[in-house]
């Protein structure tokens, strides 16, 4: 990204706190007023703006950028009513809840993870209206767990801007997870690629579950021994293929395990049992399908 989109984006927002505001227009959804400022849900923001803010996200979300949002608990760059979908795992309600799965996910951490660092980005296919971007950027991941071996991670992004410049929605899809996931067991081994994941649940196990021993604990423990978390994560449940991140799977919980230090009294239930609502397999393929969630911004602009 060039130094210029950062300066405009930080000029933007500059301008925002001078009350610059974007007044609603007729037809749009105005949200409550926060102090002075109503806070408007369809803002028209322009092509530019919205290309400069798009730039922005992942500036933030590269590594080691992220890391100071992260450190912010509740990274402005969400509204408060913020809410997310990531395709192949779950919605996310809450500035805190996308902090944490948005940024905190892709810092690096002791854990054995399938979870990678995210690096160069470049933005491949964008398009704006109004408050919305639809975009397709390609970011150079790193993986810690795998000899730190490079690949490209292509991710479809919707984004709804509110008129702070925050998001206030956003519709995400990793484009060939489910590809890129054998290939990264592939890289561990290429000669036996099923001795590679043997390998990786046992390390992908042993990490949970030293990570709920340290964390977990009084109220939020939820296993009586480490041994019956690595048999249970081992043997009672699958290991999951690339759509599995939010259902009843060892990856699920591999992901929420890197949570579990920030908040115990929230993330240790995903890595329970039961999956604590985020690791279970109550949602069919035709609820996936057929979800109504989004309720900031029309996904679709009003016909002009
Ligand atoms: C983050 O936001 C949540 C929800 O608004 C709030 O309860 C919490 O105190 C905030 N944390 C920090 C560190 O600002
Ligand atoms: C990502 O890495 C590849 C290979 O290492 C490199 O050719 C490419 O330019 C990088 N992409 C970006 C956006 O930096
Ligand atoms: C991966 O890279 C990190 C940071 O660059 C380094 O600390 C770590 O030792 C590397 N791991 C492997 C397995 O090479």
């Amino acid at each position: 990204m060039k130094l210029s989109s950062v300066l405009l984006a930080a000029v933007s927002v500059a301008g925002l706190a001078a009350g610059n505001q974007v007044s609603p227009r007729k037809g749009q959804k105005v949200g409550v007023a926060r102090g002075e400022l109503a806070i408007n849900q369809t803002p028209d923001l322009g092509y530019k703006e919205l290309w400069d803010l798009q730039n922005m996200f992942y500036t933030r979300f590269k590594y080691p950028n992220n890391v100071n949002e992260v450190e912010s608990i509740n990274s402005t760059i969400f509204s408060d009513d913020v809410q997310g979908r990531v395709s192949d795992t779950r919605n996310f309600e809450g500035r805190e809840l996308n902090t944490e799965y948005i940024f905190g996910l892709f810092v690096p951490s002791d854990a054995v993870s399938i979870i990678g660092r995210p690096g160069d980005f470049q933005i491949i296919q964008f398009t704006a209206n109004r408050n919305i971007a639809s975009a397709s950027t390609r970011v150079n991941f790193t993986f810690p767990s795998f000899n730190n071996v490079s690949f490209p991670v292509q991710i479809d992004t919707w984004l709804a801007w509110n008129s702070e410049r925050r998001i206030s929605q956003y519709d995400v899809t990793f484009r060939w997870f489910a590809y890129l996931l054998p290939t990264l067991i592939q890289s561990l081994d290429r000669e036996r690629p099923e001795e590679a994941l043997k390998t990786l649940v046992a390390k992908v196990a042993s990490s949970i579950c030293d990570s709920h021993e340290t964390s977990c604990t009084g109220e939020n423990k939820q296993y009586d021994s480490r041994q019956e978390c690595y048999d249970f994560l081992t043997k009672e449940i699958r290991v999951g293929q690339g759509f599995e991140l939010g259902m009843n799977t060892l990856l699920c919980r591999n992901i929420h395990e890197h949570m579990i230090k920030a908040r115990p009294g929230v993330h240790c239930s995903h890595i329970g049992r039961d999956g604590g609502g985020m690791c279970d397999d109550s949602i069919s393929y035709q609820t996936k399908v057929e979800e109504q969630y989004f309720r900031n911004s029309p996904w679709v602009p009003e016909t002009p």
